[in-house]
């Protein structure tokens, strides 16, 4: 076990560290994102593909200042590690009391509006609910927080709990890179929800902060079977739906859907027809991005585009870097290109025409 002193003696001085979180699978992207940010990291994985241990050779405040300002694609949550408790023995109850008494001496946490974020590494680490395990530590620190929020908290009190050991930190959520724990942004399923695919056009409403409702006329290219056509009549757009696929039968009756059963390479729009263009394809990156920029004639200067991306690639960055530069080629400006929450295989690009 690292004691307390060492550890808080890393975090005020250059180094730092951070639980880093990102999809299943694509953890090694995010520590090739943050070594090319910050030179060397040290990296040690907690769980397989998804969560790792980051020391940075920067400061708390800098690492994350620096993360806020240039956003990382496959980076989905930190949380800054100011204590690590080794579970002895298995002794878990030692290790949270030990967790608890760590956390009161952060006079952030006092009288502060707080949030916490508790996540076990797999089933066997905590006997009970990741929800029981951050009750725990609710309990424990009680007596020193203002109150418990479940939104606009001022202090973020993160819990990972592994085989052997327990990390803590306390953070604003903006410094978090998502304020959702562990970034996996969750949504109701909707009864009678068309697809899943629909949680990727809410989590970039929310995520990228797009108002969706401002726009008026949308062209949704790969549409069917109809998530994110749903979702753009119910913020009240017009929307043309394009894809030689069957669109729900639950759209067709809305007078504001226009359904062009066909390929998107033989379709024919007015210039500037519309103010926002999404396009969902799941297709090969490179002819998608084609395909899009060949379109845009009919997107509106100032207009907004919405387009996931699918890494086919063994090498995502260089593919992202390519795919990014047709676009930028094409007079669009990168606003984000993120891997959601919802995204499998693919990141979501949001971009402005200028
Ligand atoms: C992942 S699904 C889209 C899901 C949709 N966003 C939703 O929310 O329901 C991909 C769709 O892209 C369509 N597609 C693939 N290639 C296309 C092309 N060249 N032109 C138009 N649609 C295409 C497929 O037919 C398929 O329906």
């Amino acid at each position: 076990m690292i004691s307390h002193e060492e550890i808080e003696s890393r975090v005020s001085g250059h180094s730092s560290r951070f639980i880093c979180t990102a999809n299943h699978g694509f953890a090694p992207y995010a520590q090739e994102e943050l070594r090319r940010k910050f030179g060397s990291v040290k990296s040690t994985v907690l769980v397989p593909g998804e969560i790792f241990l980051g020391t940075l050779d920067v400061s708390v405040g800098e690492a994350t200042e620096r993360l806020r300002m240039e956003q990382p694609i496959f980076l989905r949550h930190i949380f800054p590690v100011q204590y690590q408790i080794g579970i002895v023995n298995g002794d878990k109850e030692n290790a949270m009391e030990q967790l608890v008494a760590c956390l009161k001496h952060l006079h952030e946490l006092h009288d502060a509006h707080v949030t916490v974020q508790a996540r076990k590494a797999s089933h066997q680490c905590w006997d009970g609910t990741s929800n029981d395990l951050k009750e725990a530590v609710q309990m424990g620190i009680s007596d020193v927080v203002k109150e418990f929020v479940v939104k606009d908290a001022e202090r973020i009190v993160s819990v990972l709990v592994t085989e052997n050991a327990m990390f803590t930190g306390i953070s604003a959520p903006r410094d978090n890179l998502s304020d959702w724990n562990g970034g996996a942004v969750r949504f109701q399923k909707e009864e009678g929800q068309i697809s899943r695919a629909k949680f990727k056009l809410l989590e970039a409403e929310k995520v990228f902060g797009i108002d969706f409702a401002s726009f008026r006329d949308a062209l949704d290219i790969g549409a069917a079977p109809g998530g994110w056509t749903s979702f753009l009549l119910e913020r009240g757009l017009r929307v043309t739906a394009v894809d030689p696929a069957k669109m729900h039968p639950s759209l067709m009756a809305s007078e504001r859907l226009t359904y062009l059963q066909k390929n998107a390479d033989s379709v024919k729009f007015r210039d500037n027809q519309f103010d926002l263009l999404v396009c969902d394809m799941s297709w090969s990156p490179k002819l998608t991005a084609k395909l899009v920029t060949g379109l845009l004639y009919s997107l509106s200067p100032g207009g907004t585009a919405v387009v996931t991306v699918k890494l086919l690639s063994k090498k995502p960055l260089a593919l992202i870097k390519e795919v990014m530069d047709t676009f930028e080629n094409a007079h669009m400006q990168i606003q984000r290109a993120k891997q959601l929450f919802h995204n499998r295989d693919e990141i979501t690009l949001y971009m402005i025409k200028y």
